[in-house]
């Protein structure tokens, strides 16, 4: 297994859509392998393959607290095949929008149809924390960050903060 970078907003790579994976074969199993160590790297309790730059259709999620045993989901070409009306709100992150957080709203309960890491598919239904973050992660399969949900002004706040901490950070490697 290994880190891989993570790729941080603004940049084209984030806003792209990514391709299915023809089946969950010993390439997708490594490249959900590495998401995962990279995650909990980060650490993070989700990552999407366009966040590393791989535009595949693949993401893994823990939300697993600290101190409790990990529960890893390895997803490839997910699918909502049901979503509920109520909503539910959450002060979300993301690990390529470092240090940024605002409350999105989302459908609260989700009937999820996807590849596991044997191949099989498997649908399940999914509530609370768990159900926002497959979203958020699905989002960025299709080049949506959370910031997409957020009115242009908030959202306009927090990417320039951001392109002016990426300008500081290639002055400082130049000057080194
Ligand atoms: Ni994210």
């Amino acid at each position: 297994m290994a880190l891989l970078p993570i790729i941080t907003a603004p940049d084209p790579r984030l806003k792209l859509a990514a391709e299915p994976v023809k089946a969950v074969d010993a390439v997708v199993r490594r490249l959900m392998d590495d998401l995962l160590e990279t995650m909990y790297d980060a650490p993070g309790i989700g990552l999407a393959a366009p966040q590393v730059g791989v535009q595949r259709r693949v993401l893994v999620v823990d939300i697993a607290r600290e101190g409790e045993k990990p529960q890893p989901l390895k997803i490839a070409n997910p699918e909502i095949l049901w979503r509920s009306e109520e909503l539910a709100t959450y002060s979300e992150g993301c690990l390529s929008l470092p240090e940024h957080y605002a409350d999105v709203s989302r459908p609260a309960r989700i009937r999820l149809r996807y590849l596991d890491y044997q191949n099989e598919i498997r649908e399940v239904e999914m509530e609370g924390l768990l159900a926002t973050c497959v979203q958020h992660e699905m989002d960025h399969l299709d080049g949506v960050l959370f910031v997409d949900h957020l009115s242009p002004l908030k959202r306009n706040i927090i990417l320039r903060k951001l392109a002016k901490l990426k300008r500081q950070k290639t002055a400082e490697t130049v000057g080194a």
